[in-house]
C-alpha cells in the first residue's frame, strides 16, 4: 500500500463549544425569505435549488437525543434565480414527528441510542422504528424525496416543501421496505440519466435490491430495471458507487448482536461492533442494462477499515469482466460509535478515528485488491462533478479538518486533483464549521470543474448558519449569505438545476 508522508501536526484552533453550539432545535419554518450577501455577490448564472437534509429537532422536554443522527429530518432549501436567493425550511411531517410534537416528548427509541424516558424497562422489547427522514433529499419525478435508509422515503412538494406523505414509489416498494439514502445519479452511461439506488434486507444472509429509475422526461420516477442478490453475512451498507457496468459495495467487517437493543439497553446501531483483524468484502453487482447484466455478483476481499461513504468509482479501459475497477472511499480505522453514557456534544475527537480518502484498485481478473492513500487529512462528504459519476474524475471536493492530521470537526473545503495530488483549500476556521459541499456545474461547463460549490456553514461567531458560494475551479469565495436561522450540523444535500 502506498502511504503519503505525514506533515508535522498543528495545534487545535477551534473550540468544542463553538462546534457543539450548532446542536439545537430549529424552532422556525421560513418560506421564501430573501437572502442578502454579507460579502460578495451571487453569480447570476446560478439557477436552481439547493436542498439539504439533516436533524432539526434534537431535544424534547429537556431530553436530548443520544446522537444527532436520531434527530428528525428538516429540509432546508435555497432557491437561486436572477442573481437572487431565497430560503425556505420545513420539517418532514413524519408520523413520529407529528406524534412527538403533539405530546411534547420522545415516544420512540432512536437507532443511534436515543431512549424513551423511563429507563430500560420502558424501552425493552419496543422495536418500533421512527422513520425520521433525515439523511438525504433528492428530486425524483414530481417529488422531492426525504430519505432514511431503514424505511420508505417521504415525498415532499419540491416548491413548498410540504410533506405529501410516505411514498412506495408507485408500488415499487413494500411498506416499510429499506430504501437507501444514497442514490447515485448516472449521468447517462446507458443513454438517459438514471437514479440508481438500493435497499438492504440485513440478516445472517443479506439481500441487496438494486433499482434504477428514470429521472428525465415523461418517464421520470419510473422503475426501469432492478435485480436482487443475496450475500452471506450481516450487511451494513450505507453507501455504494456505480460505474457503467457495476454497482460497487463495501461490506464492512461488522457483527450485529441485537440483544442489548431488544432489552432496551442500546440503540440498534450501537449493537454493531467491528470484527478487529477481519477484512471486509467488496460486493460487485453487475448493473441491469449493462452487457454483464446476466452475470452473478462477485465478491473480493477488502483491506481492513470501515467505510460509510464513497467518493466515486470507475473502470479502467476495457474493465468489463477482466479489467480494473477503481473505487475511492473514505476509510476509518474502525467503526466510530458513540457509546451509551457519552454525551455526543462532549465527544472527544481524539478518541475517534478520522476518515481518510483511499483508492482501491480491484483487479477483476486476479481478484487482487491494492490500496493507495489519496488524502490523509481528516475528510468526509466527498463528491465529484455530476458529469463524472461512474467515470474517472480529475477533481474531487470534500469537507476536511483544518488541522492536517488527526480527527477534528470539519472546517474547510478541499479541492483535490485526483491525478496530480494538487490541493486547494477554503477554510471557515476558526469559528466556522462546514457541511457537505454540493457541486453545481455551470450550465454550459467547458471543464469538469467549471461551476460552483455551495456549502452550508455553522457560523459560531453569530450562532447561525451561512451559505457560502465558492467558485469550484479555484475555491475563491464568491458570496456569503447569512441565513436568518440556526441549522444543526446536517447530513446530505443535492442540487436541482433550473426553475420549478
Ligand atoms: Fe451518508
Amino acid at each position: 500500500m502506498t502511504r503519503l508522508a505525514p506533515p508535522s501536526p498543528r495545534p487545535l484552533d477551534y473550540s468544542r463549544a463553538d462546534w457543539s453550539g450548532a446542536f439545537r432545535n430549529v424552532l422556525r419554518e421560513l418560506d421564501g425569505e430573501r437572502l442578502e450577501p454579507s460579502s460578495g455577490s451571487i453569480p447570476p448564472e446560478i439557477e436552481g435549488c439547493l436542498y439539504r437534509n439533516g436533524p432539526g429537532r434534537l431535544e424534547r422536554a429537556g431530553q436530548w437525543v443520544h446522537h444527532p443522527f436520531d434527530g428528525d429530518g428538516m429540509i432546508a432549501a435555497v432557491r437561486f434565480a436572477d442573481g437572487k436567493a431565497r430560503f425556505s425550511n420545513r420539517f418532514v411531517r413524519t408520523e413520529g414527528w407529528q406524534q412527538e410534537e403533539q405530546e411534547g416528548r420522545f415516544l420512540y427509541r432512536g437507532v443511534f441510542g436515543t431512549q424513551k424516558p423511563g429507563g430500560w424497562l420502558a424501552n425493552a422489547f419496543d422495536l418500533r422504528m421512527k422513520n425520521i427522514a433525515n439523511t438525504h433529499v433528492v428530486r425524483l419525478g414530481d417529488d422531492l424525496l426525504a430519505l432514511w435508509e431503514a424505511s420508505s422515503p417521504h415525498a415532499l412538494d419540491p416548491g413548498s416543501l410540504e410533506t405529501r406523505g410516505v411514498t412506495l414509489l408507485d408500488g415499487v416498494l413494500q411498506p416499510g421496505e429499506a430504501f437507501s439514502a444514497h442514490p447515485r445519479f448516472d449521468p447517462g452511461h446507458h443513454g438517459a440519466r438514471r437514479m440508481v439506488t438500493f435497499g438492504v434486507q440485513a440478516g445472517p444472509r443479506s439481500r441487496v435490491r438494486l433499482m434504477e429509475f428514470a429521472v428525465d422526461g415523461p418517464d421520470a420516477g419510473r422503475l426501469l430495471a432492478e435485480r436482487s442478490d443475496s450475500f452471506p453475512g450481516f450487511a451494513f451498507l450505507h453507501d455504494f458507487a456505480i460505474t457503467p457496468n457495476w454497482a460497487v459495495f463495501m461490506q464492512n467487517a461488522v457483527a450485529f448482536n441485537p440483544l442489548p437493543y431488544a432489552l432496551g439497553l442500546k440503540g440498534a446501531a450501537q449493537c454493531l461492533a467491528s470484527k478487529p483483524g477481519q477484512p471486509g468484502q467488496f460486493w460487485l453487482i453487475p448493473r441491469p442494462g449493462s452487457p454483464l447484466a446476466d452475470q452473478a455478483p462477485r465478491r473480493l476481499q477488502a483491506p481492513e477499515g470501515f467505510v460509510f461513504h464513497h467518493l466515486n468509482a470507475f473502470e479502467e479501459p476495457d474493465a468489463g469482466e477482466a479489467g480494473t475497477l477503481v473505487l475511492d472511499s473514505i476509510v476509518y480505522a474502525d467503526f466510530p460509535s458513540v457509546g451509551p453514557g457519552t454525551d455526543f456534544r462532549q465527544v472527544d475527537f481524539d478518541s475517534l478515528p478520522e476518515g481518510q480518502l483511499r483508492r482501491f484498485r480491484l483487479d477483476l481478473a486476479s481478484g487482487e485488491v491494492c490500496a493507495e492513500d489519496l488524502e490523509l487529512r481528516c475528510c468526509e462528504f466527498a463528491t465529484v462533478a455530476p458529469s463524472r459519476v461512474g467515470l474517472q474524475a480529475r477533481h474531487a471536493w470534500m469537507a476536511v479538518a483544518e488541522r492536517e492530521r488527526g480527527n477534528d470537526p470539519l472546517q474547510a473545503i478541499e479541492k483535490l486533483d485526483l491525478v496530480s495530488g494538487e490541493r486547494r483549500l477554503w477554510s471557515a476556521a476558526p469559528r466556522g464549521f462546514v457541511s457537505e459541499p454540493v457541486m453545481v456545474p455551470a450550465a454550459d461547463a467547458a471543464a469538469e470543474d467549471d461551476g460552483w460549490v455551495l456549502v452550508l456553514i455553522w457560523n459560531a461567531a453569530r450562532s447561525a448558519s451561512d451559505l457560502v458560494i465558492l467558485r469550484a475551479g479555484d475555491l475563491s469565495e464568491q458570496a456569503v449569505l447569512p441565513l436568518p436561522l440556526a441549522i444543526p450540523h446536517g447530513l446530505h444535500g443535492s442540487w436541482v438545476p433550473g426553475s420549478l
